[in-house]
């Protein structure tokens, strides 16, 4: 299949069709995600909760996200893969985004990154454009600066929707290909879908979004915690593996296994 590109999103935006993305973090779910044709792949720095088991995304690093993003680019052969750039490693200046997107590029071989933040981080944007590396914004919710929103809110509400609509454009116009709209009201999203250009990617963002995002483990039920209202899960991995975990610790215990089409 055809090497799914930024430009491509934007054609799917244009012809009004919908498109998926999903995170991946290692090979076997990034080859299962691009054989389900997922259109693009995000090794997102949510790696700290559900790789790394940080409590927040704040701790993740370039050193330990790099060889999840290099494992991931290097299995899809189809979905555009991108990786967040972690907290602390691009908000200093557009000279250290480009220096740590170039690392993502260079040494995981990803084809696109993705930063938080609206208006002021066009000037990083406008750096990571020119100097060739696509990338995507993420506005409304982001949960690298939870400490200054004040938790895990809705983002966008009444008298901030113009302000998040102003974002969207900061970004778009400043060479955004993508912008990720986390947590923002329904409406809100819809009308930032349609006021812009660039496809929107949708999370807790309603039905109107030009595509959706979620966190594998969330979608698919290997996190068992609570999950947030926009999550729907379609799977119940935790449970299939708690009972294959027990299933073998059970014939090991009792004899079952090995048998003896398992030995030499
Ligand atoms: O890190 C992540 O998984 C993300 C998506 C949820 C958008 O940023
Ligand atoms: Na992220």
């Amino acid at each position: 299949a055809k090497k799914v590109r930024t430009h491509h999103l934007r054609q799917m935006k244009e012809c009004g069709e919908r498109f998926t993305v999903l995170t991946s973090y290692d090979m076997y779910t990034a080859r299962v995600f691009d054989e389900a044709g997922i259109d693009a792949i995000l090794v997102g720095d949510s790696a700290a909760n559900n790789v790394f088991g940080y409590p927040t995304s704040l701790p993740v690093t370039v050193e330990e996200l790099i060889p999840l993003a290099r494992a991931v680019a290097g299995s899809a052969r189809r979905a555009l893969v991108l990786a967040d750039l972690p907290f602390g490693s691009y908000q200093a200046s557009p000279e250290q985004a480009y220096l740590t997107a170039a690392r993502f590029m260079k040494e995981a071989q990803v084809a696109a990154v993705k930063l938080e933040g609206g208006a002021e981080m066009a000037p990083q944007i406008k750096r990571l454009a020119r100097g060739g590396i696509p990338v995507c914004a993420h506005i409304g919710f982001t949960p690298q600066y939870e400490h200054v929103l004040g938790g895990y809110r809705v983002q966008g509400r009444d008298d901030a929707a113009g302000r998040l609509l102003a974002d969207a454009r900061a970004v778009q116009d400043a060479g955004a290909f993508a912008v990720v709209l986390e947590m923002v009201p329904g409406e809100v999203a819809a009308e930032v879908t349609r006021e812009l250009q660039i496809p929107t990617i949708g999370i807790g963002a309603g039905n109107h979004t030009n595509g959706q995002v979620l966190v594998w483990q969330d979608a698919f039920g290997l996190n068992t915690g609570r999950l947030p209202r926009f999550v729907k899960q379609y799977a119940d991995l935790h449970g299939i593996l708690l009972d294959a975990a027990r299933s073998y610790a059970a014939d090991v215990k009792d004899g079952s296994f090995p048998g003896p089409e398992h030995a030499f």
